[in-house]
């Protein structure tokens, strides 16, 4: 089930919104919140260190991962294994993201998994886990039979892409829960921090709305331009 539309042009739009979002949750965590530290006193710069983690790794490099066979003029083979590396890099970084937030928790002596944000967020880690080494598996190395394969695809594409719509909702109820907990500590609910906090939400939704509109357009077929009815 695909749309007949060029999605190439989209891919522009994305890029950019990817990048915005990742330089709005930079100016948020170090000109706000007073930057990032794995090693220091102040535990909050800690935790600063998962935001940052989570958006340019699952939410970005993730969402450019699903789009690099729309986005990239390369050959199909080349575009695959840029697929698997990408969806790589962004695993990584969300793990060591989520690492850093239980490590914060730790140090300060607060329970772990306790909200919907941190239930939703380790399933789709383990989803996207699970996700990266099917495809790795069927596709790549040492590859199912091509009937498999076949087979595995719509289940591939609609999977990970209900998988990356799980990662999205964690990044926006993370944002909505530390904003929300600032708030009670007297942030300004109409301030400048709470409209950045919440219009990085806003640009992420819209990134990833983007994405899974290029995941699911193609091209549409050429017209046989000798058709003549009979
Ligand atoms: C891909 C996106 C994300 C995933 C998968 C994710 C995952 C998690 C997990 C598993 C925890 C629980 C840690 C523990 O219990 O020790 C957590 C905690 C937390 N995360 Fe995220 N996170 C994501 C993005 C964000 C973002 C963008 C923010 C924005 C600030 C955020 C804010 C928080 C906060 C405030 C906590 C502590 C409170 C709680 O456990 O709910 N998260 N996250
Ligand atoms: C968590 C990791 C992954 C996610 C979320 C994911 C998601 C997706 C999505 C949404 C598509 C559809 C893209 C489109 O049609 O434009 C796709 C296509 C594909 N993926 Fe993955 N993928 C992941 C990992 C992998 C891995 C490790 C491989 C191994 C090679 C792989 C191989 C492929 C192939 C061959 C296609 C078909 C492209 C085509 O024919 O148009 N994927 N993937």
């Amino acid at each position: 089930m695909e749309v007949g539309v060029n999605p190439f042009p989209l891919t522009f739009a994305v890029h950019f919104l990817g990048i915005a979002s990742i330089a709005m949750v930079f100016v948020w965590t170090i000109h706000y919140l007073g930057g990032l530290a794995w090693n220091s006193s102040d535990k909050s710069l800690l935790f600063n260190v998962h935001p940052v983690f989570m958006q340019i790794g699952l939410i970005v490099i993730g969402g450019e991962a699903i789009i690099s066979y729309k986005s990239l003029p390369l050959e199909k083979e080349v575009k695959k294994v840029i697929h698997l590396v990408l969806h790589a890099i962004a695993l990584i970084l969300g793990i060591v993201g989520t690492y850093a937030i239980f490590l914060y928790h730790d140090e300060k002596d607060i329970v772990n998994l306790y909200s919907f944000h941190s239930w939703i967020g380790i399933a789709a880690i383990v989803l996207y886990g699970v996700q990266w080494i099917y495809g790795f598996v069927i596709f790549m190395y040492p590859g199912g039979d091509p009937c498999l394969r076949s087979v595995s695809m719509p289940w591939h594409i609609v999977f990970g892409l209900m998988v990356y719509v799980m990662v999205v909702a964690a990044a926006v109820l993370g944002y909505l829960e530390k904003l929300t907990f600032l708030e009670n500590k007297g942030l300004a609910k109409f301030g400048s921090q709470a409209y950045l906090v919440n219009f990085t939400s806003v640009v992420t939704v819209l990134f990833a709305v983007l994405v899974v509109f290029c995941a699911v357009t193609s091209p549409p077929a050429p017209a046989y331009e000798d058709y003549a009815p009979i």
